[in-house]
């Protein structure tokens, strides 16, 4: 089904990274600062879903980081902006048929848990999906994976521990907990925070779930990590905006770069 990007981008470079990495709010200027090989713009390829949400490049960007080959997805496609599940997810199964076999996602979330602030960044230790359509529904390719994969190491355990400790030797203060993906774009309301609180949720953002699902099926090993940006609705007396967002993320950013790029070499 991706033969004739992997055939476009193959005619541009024969560049075969190991690590994928998308990057979510306030980490998008991290593909400007690496040692860049090639790019590929998301419109440059046939039936490819664009990115259209604010601060959300639409390109590939192939380099080295920390001496590992990645490829970077320079801003990501959402549900709200009217793809499916299955489009979204397209460039994922891209990557991993470029060759890259480990899968960074880092997004910006609202903060459920309590325990939580703005500016603080929490690793996705698993996530709650059935807000959300699967990217798996209609015909299963077997080549690719499994009809019905198992999501009990979806956000690998042994990432995981190293991405702990990569964050302990750099003194970086990270949680960690489950993230639900919502479709938005509006955010939520108190009641569905208190919602999806009693489900478990520690998190709350418009990504990343379906993304892992897909990963997982494709045999990509993942790692996710969020960046809170704002308390969860109804938690504060307070409208909740894409601009807080945004505020925060560009705030935290370098933090953010630095904890992805150490993880990029631990993995
Ligand atoms: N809700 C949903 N998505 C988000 C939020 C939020 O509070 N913050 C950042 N992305």
């Amino acid at each position: 089904m991706l033969e004739k990007q992997l055939e476009y981008i193959r005619s541009k470079t024969d560049f075969v990274p190991e690590i994928a990495v998308v990057l979510g709010s306030g980490l998008g200027e991290l593909a400007d600062k690496i040692d860049i090989k090639c790019t590929v713009d998301y419109s440059e390829l046939e039936d490819f879903p664009i990115s259209t949400a604010p601060s959300h490049k639409g390109r590939f960007v192939f380099g080295e980081i920390e001496g590992k080959k990645v490829v970077l997805m320079q801003g990501r496609i959402h549900l709200y902006e009217g793809y499916s599940s299955k489009q979204i997810t397209l460039p994922i199964r891209l990557m991993r048929i470029m060759g890259a076999n480990k899968l960074i996602l880092t997004n910006a979330a609202g903060g459920i848990n309590s325990a939580f602030s703005p500016g603080d960044f929490m690793m996705i230790s698993d996530h709650i999906s059935c807000f959300v359509d699967s990217p798996l529904i209609g015909k299963n390719n077997d080549t690719i994976g499994s009809r019905f994969p198992d999501m009990g190491n979806a956000y690998d355990k042994d990432f995981q521990r190293i991405v702990k400790k990569v964050a302990y030797d750099n003194g970086i203060k990270i949680h960690n907990g489950v993230y639900v993906q919502l479709k938005g774009p509006q955010f939520e309301s108190p009641a569905e925070i208190k919602m999806l609180s009693a489900l478990g949720a520690d998190a709350v953002g418009m990504s990343t779930v379906i993304e892992t699902i897909a990963a997982v099926h494709c045999g990509f090993k993942v790692c996710g990590i969020s960046l809170i940006t704002n308390y969860a609705c109804g938690i504060l007396d307070k409208a909740l905006s894409g601009e807080e967002v945004v505020e925060t993320a560009d705030r935290v950013a370098p933090d953010f770069e630095k904890l992805i790029k150490e993880i990029i070499k631990a993995i």
